[in-house]
């Protein structure tokens, strides 16, 4: 697969969200596996996950365990797949997100999903979202905190504006390898991230690509364009989605979640996938 860059390390330019197996309605574990292990076989060496993806009260975690009960169980070589996690989310249990920014919870956090994970560094730490009660340089310091540690090999935040960006860079010395903001056809407003962390060349890791996970399946019917698009290449209309945000930029790493083998399969195809000025210019 095409390759993109997250600081110093390679990965496939589609990675893979894992939110949707561990939240609402998510699958069996069976199926979960056989989902990652059809993103590795497609050469997806991004797994993005968080702390906060799991359901209940008493299954925190539940998406980085599994995560790493899939790569502990893959046939082939996994060396090279860099599993990006967060901290900063809550779910109590009850169906809501909360937020804990606090240096002090952030570390507990890392210390939880480092065990979890099994590893000895994080490959990609994430600061999940701002907390409004708690002063962002503060937050950020943890993530810096952990980087001085070796507990995390790189940083990157979520859910940033541009000025954000630009303090956590500060904050970590240079090292802010990259942000994750919404961005779809849907949802056009993180603009200005991407085009800032295409300037200062941080990856952008668009979440909900497809426009989330009840919508990504009627993308082609909400954007005709993007229906029409994939008409005309024989492909389907997430696949085209997928190509107009690699399109967008070379730090552009789309990680569209799945909770089936097939879905994913179907996404890594959009590295495969070329469309031409015609083509872009009728995507909205
Ligand atoms: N940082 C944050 O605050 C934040 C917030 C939300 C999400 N995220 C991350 O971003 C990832 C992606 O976002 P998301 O999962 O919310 O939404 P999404 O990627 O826009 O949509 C996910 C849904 O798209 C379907 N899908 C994927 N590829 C498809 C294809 N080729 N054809 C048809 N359907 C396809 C999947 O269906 P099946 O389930 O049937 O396979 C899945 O349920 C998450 O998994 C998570 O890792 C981060």
């Amino acid at each position: 697969m095409e390759q993109r860059h997250i600081g110093d390390a390679s990965v496939g330019a589609i990675g893979l969200g894992g939110m949707p197996m561990s939240i609402e309605g998510r699958p069996d574990e069976q199926r979960s596996i056989r989902t990652i292990h059809a993103a590795l076989d497609a050469g997806v060496t991004l797994i993005d996950t968080a702390d906060a993806y799991h359901l209940y009260a008493d299954d925190v975690g539940h998406n980085e365990s599994l995560i790493a009960r899939a790569l502990a169980t893959y046939g082939g070589d996994t060396s090279g797949v860099i599993v990006a996690t967060k901290g900063g989310h809550l779910r109590p249990g009850d169906g809501s997100w909360t937020l804990n920014g606090s240096p002090e919870y952030i570390k507990t956090a890392c210390e939880a999903s480092l065990k979890r994970l099994g590893v000895e560094a994080i490959g990609l730490y994430q600061f999940h979202r701002p907390d409004p009660t708690v002063p962002y340089e503060e937050s950020v310091g943890a993530i810096r905190d952990l980087l001085d540690a070796g507990k995390i090999r790189m940083a990157g935040i979520s859910n940033a504006s541009p000025e954000r960006i630009e303090l956590s860079q500060e904050i970590l010395g240079g090292r802010l390898v990259s942000v994750q903001n919404e961005f779809s056809p849907r949802f056009r407003s993180s603009e200005p991230e991407l085009e800032l962390c295409d300037r200062l060349g941080i990856a952008f890791l668009p979440w909900s690509p497809l426009g989330g996970i009840g919508s990504a399946g009627g993308l082609g019917d909400r954007f005709p364009a993007f229906g029409e698009v994939a008409e005309a290449h024989g492909v389907s209309p997430q696949q085209v989605c997928l190509a107009w945000h690699l399109a967008k930029s070379p730090v552009v790493i789309p990680i569209p979640g799945a909770s089936r083998p097939s879905s994913i399969t179907d996404s890594a195809g959009a590295v495969d996938l070329s469309l031409s000025a015609d083509d872009l210019a009728l995507l909205p």
